[in-house]
C-alpha cells in the first residue's frame, strides 16, 4: 500500500513573513476555509505569541475549521509555548510547532547560546510542549547548515520527550535535491528512536530550488511531511510551493507511489485568494496556476492538442480548478447562476447576507460590463462592502477631473473608524490628486514603495487591480483594491493598506 503524504500549509505564518503580506484575522480566516476545502492535513495558521492579532487569528480559526489539524508556531519557551496552546484551545485537532536555531552561526551570533544550553532548551521545550497537546512538531531551524552529529543528538532528546513530527528546514535555500534528500536519509539512518516521529521536509527557494529539494527530500530522505504555501509565498524568494509539490507528486504517481488527502480542483481559487489577499501577482508562466500554465499558442502545439490533448499536456487544467467551459455571466445573469458560479469557484460566503451583498456588488459590476469573469468575482468577494470588514478606514465616494494641459483636481470622501470625511488635494495625475487627498486627513507619513496596476480579465472593460505598498517604521504593508475605475481602486487600495498599516503597528517582529 502506498505511503501517504502530509501536507503541512504555512501560507499563514510563513507566507505571512514575507513584506507586506501581512493579513487581518478575518482575511486569514477566509484563506483558512479554502485550505480546508483542499483539504490541506495541517494548517500553520499563525505565530500566537507574536502579536495579539496573531493570536486572535490562531483562536479564530482553531474555533472554526474541523477537518484540518490547526498549528501554531512557538519559539523554544514556555511563554510562547503557553500562548499557543491557549490560542488552539477550540481546535478539533491541535499541534504546537516549536523550533530553535541549530546551526553554529545562529547559536552563536543570533541566540549567543552554547550548542548545550540549546539541546538543554529544546529538550525541555518539547517536554513542556507534549504537557499541553499530544501533537509536537520540533523544527532545528537553520537545520540543513547543522553539525550533523549535534542535530542528530538534539533530535533524538527531543523524539524522546515526545516531538511527533521532526520538520528540517533548509532555512535560507542553501540546500541542492541530492544532498538535501541525503541529509535527510542520514539523520534518519542515525538517529535511534528516528521511526518514532514522522520526518517532514521545509525548505525555501532561494535559489529556485525548494520544490526539488522538498521532493528529495521526500524521494530519497523518507519524509512523509512537506511544508507549503500557496503560490510558494513566503520571505525572500518564498517557501516550497503548495501546487508545484501536490501536482508533481500526484501527476508523477507511477515514481512517488504517495496518497495524499488534498482535493487539487480548489487550488486555483485557493491561488487567486492568496493573491488577492496579498496583492502579490502570480507570474503569468508560473507552474499550475499561471494563467499561462495551460495556454497554449503555438500552431504546432494547438494542432496536437486538438489531435489528443496528451500530446502537450500532462494534467488536465480542470483538476486544479481552471474551469473547462468557463461560463460568463453578465447583468442579465440571475442570482442562482451567480451562486453557482460562486459554488464552481469554490467560494463559500459567511452567511446569506454576505451573499446577497456579493450578488448586488455583482449587479452594480454588470452594469457597467458586459462581461463578468472568474477574475471578476474572485475580486468583488473580496471588497470590504462584501466581507463588512471593519477597516479602520473604509471608501465611501470619489470625484475627480482632469483635462489636458491642467492640474487634476481629487475629492474622496471615506471614513476613518466609522465617521466619515472628504479631502480634496490637486495632483500630478488623478491617482496622485486622489491619494493625496486622502492624505489631507490622515497624514500617515508612509513611504509608497510600490503601485501597480493588473487589469483582471485583460480587456479595457476589464476591473483594474490596483497593489500598493506603503512603508512605514519599519513596517511594510499591501493593500489591494479593485474597481472598473483604476483612480477608485487605487484610492480602495491605498485605504486598506493604511488600515493594515495602522491593525500592524502593535505587532512584534517575528522570528523565523
Ligand atoms: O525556515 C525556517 O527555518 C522556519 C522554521 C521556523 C520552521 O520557518
Ligand atoms: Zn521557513
Amino acid at each position: 500500500m502506498a505511503d501517504k503524504l502530509i501536507i503541512f500549509d504555512t501560507t499563514l505564518r510563513d507566507g505571512e513573513q514575507s513584506p507586506g503580506a501581512s493579513m487581518t484575522r478575518d482575511e486569514k480566516l477566509r484563506i483558512a476555509r479554502q485550505l480546508e476545502r483542499l483539504r490541506v492535513d495541517v494548517i500553520e495558521a499563525g505565530f500566537a505569541a507574536s502579536s495579539n492579532g496573531d493570536f486572535e487569528a490562531v483562536q479564530a480559526i482553531a474555533n472554526a475549521i474541523k477537518d484540518s489539524t490547526i498549528c501554531s508556531l512557538s519559539r523554544a519557551n514556555d511563554r510562547d509555548i503557553s500562548r499557543a496552546a491557549e490560542a488552539l484551545k477550540g481546535a478539533n485537532n491541535a499541534r504546537i510547532h516549536t523550533f530553535i536555531a541549530t546551526s553554529a552561526l545562529h547559536m552563536e551570533k543570533k541566540l549567543r547560546m552554547s550548542p548545550e544550553q540549546v539541546l538543554e532548551q529544546a529538550r525541555l521545550s518539547v517536554r513542556f510542549a507534549r504537557n499541553l497537546v499530544a501533537d509536537v512538531e520540533f523544527s532545528p531551524e537553520d537545520g540543513y547548515r547543522s553539525d550533523v552529529d549535534f542535530l542528530c543528538r538534539v533530535i533524538e532528546a527531543v523524539i524522546a520527550e515526545g516531538a511527533t513530527t521532526i520538520n528540517v528546514p533548509d532555512t535560507v535555500g542553501y540546500a541542492v535535491p541530492e544532498l538535501y534528500g541525503n541529509f535527510i536519509k542520514t539523520l534518519r539512518e542515525r538517529v535511534p528512536n528516528s521511526d518514532k516521529a514522522i520526518w517532514s521536509v521545509h525548505c525555501h527557494n532561494d535559489l529556485g530550488m525548494a520544490v526539488a529539494n522538498s521532493l528529495a527530500g521526500v524521494k530519497i530522505g523518507g519524509a512523509r511531511q512537506v511544508e507549503c504555501t500557496i503560490n510558494g509565498l513566503g520571505e525572500r524568494a518564498g517557501n516550497c510551493s503548495l501546487e508545484e509539490i501536490v501536482m508533481a507528486v500526484r501527476t508523477r504517481k507511477d515514481y512517488f507511489n504517495l496518497e495524499m488527502n488534498i482535493d487539487p480542483v480548489h487550488i486555483v481559487a485557493a491561488s487567486r485568494m492568496v493573491s488577492q489577499t496579498t496583492g502579490f501577482v502570480v507570474q503569468p508562466n508560473k507552474a499550475v496556476v499561471g494563467a499561462n500554465a495551460f495556454a497554449h499558442a503555438s500552431g504546432i502545439h494547438q494542432d496536437g492538442m486538438l489531435k489528443a490533448r496528451e500530446t502537450y499536456e500532462i494534467m488536465r487544467a480542470e483538476d486544479v480548478g481552471w474551469s473547462s467551459n468557463k461560463m460568463v455571466l453578465g447583468k442579465l445573469s440571475g442570482r442562482n447562476a451567480f451562486k453557482q458560479r460562486l459554488q464552481d469557484l469554490g467560494i463559500q460566503m459567511e452567511s446569506e447576507a454576505d451573499t446577497n451583498a456579493a450578488f448586488a456588488r455583482f449587479k452594480e459590476l454588470a452594469d457597467g460590463k458586459s462581461e463578468i469573469f472568474d477574475e471578476d468575482i474572485l475580486a468583488l468577494v473580496s471588497d470590504e462592502s462584501v466581507t463588512h470588514e471593519k477597516e479602520q478606514y473604509g471608501f465611501v465616494s470619489l470625484s475627480q477631473h482632469s483635462e489636458t494641459g491642467e492640474r487634476p483636481q481629487a475629492t474622496v470622501v471615506f471614513t476613518v473608524d466609522g465617521r466619515e470625511v472628504r479631502g480634496e488635494s490637486d495632483g500630478n495625475g488623478p491617482v496622485d490628486a486622489s491619494l493625496k487627498a486622502i492624505e489631507t486627513h490622515v497624514k500617515s507619513g508612509a513611504e509608497m514603495v510600490l503601485y501597480s496596476v493588473n487589469a483582471i480579465s485583460g480587456s479595457t472593460e476589464s476591473q483594474g487591480e490596483v497593489t500598493v505598498r506603503l512603508q512605514n517604521s519599519g513596517r511594510v504593508v499591501n493593500g489591494v483594491g479593485a474597481d472598473p475605475d483604476i483612480v477608485v481602486a487605487s484610492a480602495k487600495a491605498y485605504l486598506s493598506a493604511l488600515s493594515k498599516l495602522q491593525s500592524k503597528a502593535d505587532r512584534v517582529a517575528a522570528q523565523g
